[in-house]
């Protein structure tokens, strides 16, 4: 499957039962696609275009140990690991709420090369150079010590490895700003300060010896090597 259609198939995933976030995320419930054109200032081609863009550090054939955190509901990820049979998959996140539906999904989908550990991606229970590859989709503005977790990010990363991924970028559009600071921060869905797509190029590039930064809308897409 390829990997626009491993990302549609998230959409279907979620069918008529997902929950808010979920149909959300994936662009795919009444409620969740009028959450992205109001806040996100996004459509279905956007929503699949920014996804292709943060996941394009996975190989589709990828057959070696990666890490995601936050793994969240798993509702993006789990269609792309289903193809990745070869692949040693970790997922990590703070909640164990949103982690019990991802190992649900991954149960329902089959999916075996897959652990789960509950942590903080501040301190991750995990060796230097461990993974070949570190994806954080949707993480970093909600992470409360975000210099934690480039640094931690960073040290479980294999020399050579692909840090990829993507997240809420401030100045990529001004309705999305209004909504995040008004809405999204008082209520700690999202925490201060926020990267632009510039502070986050540099940033990015101060760490990695190849980046690749672009935006659609206020999401900020990235691919790195280390
Ligand atoms: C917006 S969700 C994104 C989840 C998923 N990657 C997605 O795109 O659907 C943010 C996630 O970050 C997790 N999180 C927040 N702070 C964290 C931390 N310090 N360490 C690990 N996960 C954290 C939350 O539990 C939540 O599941």
């Amino acid at each position: 499957m390829s990997r626009k259609d491993q990302i549609k198939s998230a959409y279907r995933f979620t069918g008529g039962h997902a929950s808010l976030y979920d149909g959300m995320m994936t662009y795919s419930t009444l409620p969740g696609k009028a959450i992205c054109r109001l806040v996100w200032n996004m459509d279905g081609e956007k929503n699949l275009r920014y996804l292709e863009q943060a996941l394009s550090g996975v190989p589709e054939n990828f057959s070696g140990s990666m890490l995601e955190v936050p793994v969240g509901t798993g509702v993006l990820t789990m269609p792309v690991y289903h193809d990745l049979p070869k692949a040693e998959i970790t997922c990590l996140d703070y909640s164990p709420d949103m982690m019990a539906a991802a190992r649900s999904r991954a149960e329902l989908a089959g999916i075996k090369n897959i652990t789960f550990r509950q942590g903080d991606v501040g301190n991750l229970p995990f060796e230097d150079e461990q993974f070949d590859i570190v994806l954080s989709l949707n993480g970093f503005h909600a992470f409360p010590d975000k210099d934690a977790a480039y640094r931690e990010t960073f040290r479980v990363l294999k020399k050579g490895g692909t840090f990829c991924g993507c997240f809420y970028i401030r100045g990529g559009c001004k309705r999305t700003d209004w909504f995040i600071q008004n809405l999204y921060v008082p209520k700690g869905f999202f925490t201060p300060p926020f990267e632009t797509e510039q502070s986050l190029r540099e940033r990015l590039i101060k760490m990695y010896t190849e980046v690749n930064v672009t935006a659609v809308e206020g999401i900020g897409c990235f691919v790195c090597r280390k």
